[in-house]
């Protein structure tokens, strides 16, 4: 009798986006508990602060008004590039579970839809940082944005906080438009809902998924 094959792992990337204050950091970090609980191997990570480049990165542009969009857009472009090779690409090339807080798509919100950049010109260059690496499942966490700010109220001055609310309309209306179109991998959560509701329904999505993860 052969055998039985080893059973298979398929890398799972899930992201985690939405507009500030949606509670994506307390979300992602949550279901990277879970996952850890039930013994299976994940990694959470953060964009752009996923390496110290990246952080430094952040740290400069959030703390700044000096630099126009499209360097605001190739400085989040070049995070990205560096944390898929040095965090994401091996995580998944590992079997790992990799739970990344913002990716790809809130440079579309951010700087295609807020800022006005070219959605093709910002497809182009996430290509490129991304290496072609997709989600397999976006979970947007969607709030309105005087809400989500509201929140914030207190922090430190940031850039993208102090925008008007004008702007932060224009990215929720970017990301319910991305969301919209793929319902396949996004999945919207109403972010003002209480915190253990939000993370029951990401676990229900999420949950479906894993059946390669588990041994057989
Ligand atoms: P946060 O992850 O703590 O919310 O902070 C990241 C900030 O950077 C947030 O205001 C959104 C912004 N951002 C962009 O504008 N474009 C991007 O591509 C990324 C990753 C973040």
């Amino acid at each position: 009798m052969p055998e039985p094959a080893a059973p298979v792992r398929r890398p799972l990337f899930v992201v985690f986006e939405g507009g500030e204050g949606s509670g994506k950091s307390t979300q992602a970090r949550g279901l990277h508990r879970r996952l850890q609980r039930i013994g299976l191997s994940s990694l959470v990570t953060r964009d752009p602060c996923g390496t110290e480049y990246g952080r430094a990165i952040e740290r400069r542009l959030k703390r700044s008004k000096q630099f126009p969009p499209a360097t605001e857009l190739f400085m989040f472009a070049a995070a990205r590039s560096l944390l898929t090779a040095d965090v994401i690409r091996p995580a998944l090339l590992a079997g790992a579970i990799v739970i990344s807080d913002r990716y790809a798509p809130s440079s579309v919100a951010y700087q295609g839809y807020g800022r006005g950049i070219a959605l093709g010109t910002i497809e182009s260059l996430n290509r490129l940082a991304t290496g072609g690496i997709r989600p397999d499942l976006i979970v947007l966490l969607d709030i309105p944005p005087d809400k989500g700010l509201a929140r914030k109220q207190g922090d430190a001055w940031d850039r993208f906080h102090h925008e008007g609310l004008s702007f932060h309309d224009k990215v929720r209306k970017g990301y319910l438009e991305m969301a919209r179109a793929e319902p396949y991998c996004w999945t919207i959560v109403d972010a003002t809902l209480p915190s253990r509701t939000i993370a029951a329904l990401i676990w229900a999505r999420v949950a479906g998924m894993l059946s390669g993860h588990f041994p057989v």
